[in-house]
């Protein structure tokens, strides 16, 4: 960053979150408010429970917090609705969760896909500019790096041999934002590279509810331990690992929000054109591992069955963290055993998600409750 480039950028107050009823988003938005943000929540419902009054996820939000959230249920693809947003409100950054992310739902409709994620971000960052909005926090992925040459991955890892469909939105966005800011200084752009968020707030109240098909592991995990699905499939033991199981970084979703509230700390520093940070703990952890620790501290058993490697995965994947560490002042704080807990009393909690009315009593982490 060159000094030329340091402008004063005023504090910021008010940030529109995109996606804001997701599983990350409502996360984020529940430390925007605790740390002072006004907050503008858009989401479209493609992933989201909807019901009569809007989001339930983000008014749980409101409870947990006690402060208001502007909400609106609008599409990125609709860039009239979107500009209608910011003229209502004097937006100073945005956060930009909006995308889908099945990438087996990717890899049968590309062009959904590629629609949705590049023309929304497209839409979203000329309506920004036709109101002077130039900061954004950009919800990148891991994904980007493809297979790992070097272990634990830093930044600087080449990135864009993918393999997927909506991995390549996500590099393809990245690389449409070097241009943006190579071409106009005034754009202030953090991108963070999430490597496996899991867990949920530790109230209960909020957590992981998609409203299309999953397939990540924390999520149908604990759906085995409800009972509702009847075994654990592993998708192969045979790989270069410790113990056979494919390795990832889950990093606490309450982390990752604060990694969102730390990158803004600096946005509105700063005048820094494109900067990239992984959000990672730096520890890789396998299959087997997790699951050990989520039924040790959930006192839960859960059936499992070894199959066939799943097409497309990597053998292991952890980040470098020291970037974030040392600009951001971020850390994760979370331990896998939080990690799980907290999944576990939200799903209990609510074993419907938000369609039905949450309970108010979890059944039993180590055996108290
Ligand atoms: P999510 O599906 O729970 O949240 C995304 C939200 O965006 C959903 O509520 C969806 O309804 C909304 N949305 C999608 N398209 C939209 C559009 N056109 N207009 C308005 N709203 C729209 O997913 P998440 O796990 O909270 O992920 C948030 C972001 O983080 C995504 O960009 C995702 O790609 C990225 N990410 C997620 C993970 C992960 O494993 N969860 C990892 C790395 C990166
Ligand atoms: C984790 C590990 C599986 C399910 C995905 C996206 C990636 C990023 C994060 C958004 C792997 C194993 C899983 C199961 C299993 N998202 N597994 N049985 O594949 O690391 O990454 O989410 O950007 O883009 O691809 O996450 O939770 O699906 O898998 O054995 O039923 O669990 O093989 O080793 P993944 P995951």
């Amino acid at each position: 960053m060159g000094i030329s480039h340091r402008i004063k950028m005023p504090k910021f107050k008010s940030v529109l979150v995109t996606g804001g009823a997701g599983y990350i988003g409502s996360h984020c938005v529940v430390d925007l408010l605790n740390a002072g943000y006004d907050v503008i929540a858009i989401d479209n419902f493609a992933n989201a429970v909807c019901d009569d009054e809007g989001s339930p996820a983000l008014r749980r939000a409101e409870q947990i917090t006690g402060k208001k959230i502007a909400f609106y249920k609008a599409d990125l693809l609709d860039k009239p609705q979107i500009n209608d947003i910011f003229d209502k409100h004097d937006v100073d950054c945005v956060i930009h969760f909006a995308a889908l992310k099945a990438v087996g739902e990717s890899m049968q409709q590309p062009l959904l896909y590629y629609q949705n994620n590049l023309l929304g971000m497209l839409n979203l960052l000329e309506v920004m500019r036709s109101h002077n909005c130039y900061q954004m926090v950009f919800s990148s992925s891991c994904t980007v790096y493809g297979e790992p040459e070097k272990l634990p991955i830093t930044e600087a890892h080449p990135t864009g041999s993918i393999t997927n469909v909506y991995g390549r939105t996500k590099y393809f966005i990245e690389e449409m934002l070097k241009d943006l800011s190579a071409a106009d200084e005034k754009w202030n752009i953090i991108s963070l590279r999430y490597f496996n968020p899991v867990g949920a707030h530790p109230s209960g109240l909020i957590g992981e509810d998609p409203t299309k098909e999953f397939s990540n592991l924390m999520p149908y995990m604990s759906q085995v331990a409800l009972g509702k699905k009847p075994v654990l499939t592993i998708f192969g033991n045979d790989y270069n690992t410790p113990d056979g199981t494919g390795i990832r970084d889950y990093i606490h979703v309450m982390d990752l929000a604060s990694g969102h509230v730390a990158a803004l700390k600096v946005l509105s520093d700063a005048h820094g054109r494109l900067k990239v940070y992984n959000l990672g703990t730096g520890r890789g952890v396998s299959v087997k591992e997790l699951v050990d620790v989520f039924q040790r501290v959930t006192n839960t058993n859960i059936p499992i069955k070894y199959v066939e490697r799943r097409l497309g995965d990597i053998t292991a994947m952890w980040a470098d963290a020291t970037l974030a560490k040392e600009e951001l002042g971020w850390t994760a704080q979370h331990t896998i055993e939080e990690m799980c807990t907290d999944f576990w009393r939200w799903q209990t909690m609510n074993p419907d998600g938000y369609a039905k009315k949450q309970k108010t009593t979890f059944i039993a982490v180590n055996g108290k409750s």
